[in-house]
């Protein structure tokens, strides 16, 4: 069976190694990759972020024989990639264009929430500033302000006081920093406890909750800078305890599927659910219609059974009575990073040390990396490598991770040290 994973980053190469070890009749494709993945699976080139796009990446899969795709990040979903393929009759893993809404559009998230009473801060749309201005006046601080649609991670501020608020308000509607994604703004009331993700495998109807993993965005050591895509994770994350998976089960992702469901736009695919535990119990923060990068790199290194047969159950609508089985031991994701990132950085700095790392529990991951002309490995991007391991306990683990991480060297390479450090 050949299966094709769409994307080029971290969170892809871990869903390539994953399809290799645990379905070992696959032969697996990606598109468009990255250095490592080409070492792991066949890799083309694609961009399937726009509708020519995504007609080209069809017609490819179409040639290759590709009986599966699955979709790593959210911009070629909320593209409409899932409704082309099926109405071409292909198989693919990754919610269509209107179930992609709930990454793509804040408002739209908002008011589904609402309507469906899932517990969410409280809100205001607007698309006019002196409106949303007049709003602010009546509310009380800090607030968060944000960008209806994609925005790379730059659409949310969490405005400490009014001056703040109304600067956001100006850059978003009235300066239109950021171009057609802050046309509306949803304005809300920030919420206060502390943020846990769960990540969901949903076919439509059913779902299975895959294990958790803790993520690590600001740049620096103690959570100082800068937030990022990521620089780190560990699973299993030991403050999601029962009681809590339970109780957002109940009241967020089951509600939340059903509610897709019965406006007609059932949600197959992975659902990440970032979400605040506050005192009245867990409140969506927001939805993306993806996996979590680095937080893939932990939670598939753990999973154990044929993923392959995993993501065909949910295509069918069978994940009913489907538990997958993990392995028990800990995992640790480090991510070595470009100088300069997140801001601006350099790329094509050879990267050494890769054919060092040879414990078995070890894997690097690769995220923004490409070939040479001369046929080395180099930088190509912000986050660079995703270097894991597993081991029984999170501090062996952890020791395997920065014990690798000493044999690999780039011009510039930095990296938190404290990831998966103390209590956190
Ligand atoms: P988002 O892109 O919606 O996840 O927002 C980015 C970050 O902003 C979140 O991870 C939270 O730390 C913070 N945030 C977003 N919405 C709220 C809120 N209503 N209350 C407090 N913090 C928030
Ligand atoms: N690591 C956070 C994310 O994938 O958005």
């Amino acid at each position: 069976m050949n299966v094709l994973v769409v994307g080029s980053g971290g969170r892809e190469h871990a869903l390539v190694s994953c399809l290799r070890r645990t379905s070992p009749s696959t032969e697996v494709f990606c598109a468009p990759g990255n250095a490592g993945i080409a070492a792991d699976a066949t890799v083309f080139a694609a961009s399937a972020e726009d509708a020519g796009g995504i007609e080209a990446l069809r017609a490819e899969v179409e040639t290759r024989s590709i009986d599966l795709t699955i979709v790593g990040p959210e911009a070629p979903l909320v593209a409409g990639l899932t409704d082309r393929f099926r109405t071409a009759g292909l198989r693919v893993f990754g919610p269509q264009r209107s179930a992609a809404q709930l990454e793509g559009s804040k408002c739209f998230t908002k008011e589904f929430l609402a309507r469906y009473e899932i517990p969410t801060a409280a809100f205001a749309i607007f698309d006019d500033a002196a409106a949303a201005h007049a709003y602010l006046e009546s509310q009380s601080m800090p607030i968060v302000i944000k960008a209806d649609g994609l925005a790379a991670g730059k659409g949310v501020v969490v405005a400490a006081d009014r001056e703040e608020a109304r600067a956001a308000v100006e850059a978003m509607l009235v300066e239109k920093r950021l171009g057609n994604a802050g046309d509306r703004i949803v304005i809300e009331d920030c919420l206060r406890g502390s943020e846990i993700s769960l990540f969901v495998v949903a076919d439509g109807e059913d779902y299975v909750l895959l294990e958790t993993a803790q993520d690590y965005k600001p740049i620096f050591d103690r959570d100082r800078g800068p937030n990022t895509g990521g620089m780190g994770t560990y699973s299993p994350y030991y403050a999601v305890t029962d009681p809590v998976i339970q109780k957002a089960r109940e009241t967020i992702i089951e509600p939340t599927l059903r509610g897709m469901a019965a406006d007609g736009a059932p949600y197959q695919g992975f659902l990440y659910a970032g979400l605040m535990l506050t005192e009245s119990g867990p409140q969506v923060i927001e939805f993306n219609v993806r996996f979590g990068d680095p937080e893939a790199q932990t939670v598939l290194t753990r999973f154990a059974s044929d993923f392959t047969e995993c993501v065909e159950r949910a295509i069918d609508g069978r994940l009913t009575g489907y538990e997958p089985r993990w392995d028990p031991r800990h995992a640790v994701c480090v991510v070595a990073a470009s100088g300069g990132y997140p801001g601006s950085y350099e790329k094509g700095q050879p990267i050494y040390g890769l054919d060092k790392i040879d414990d078995p529990d070890v894997e690097v991951y690769h995220a923004g990396t490409a070939e040479s002309e001369s046929g080395g490995i180099v930088t190509n991007g912000g986050r660079v490598l995703g270097v894991t391991a597993l081991g029984e306990t999170r501090g062996v683990a952890r020791q395997k991770v920065y014990g690798a991480l000493e044999r690999i060297q780039f011009e510039g390479m930095q990296f938190r040290s404290d990831i998966a450090a103390g209590v956190r």
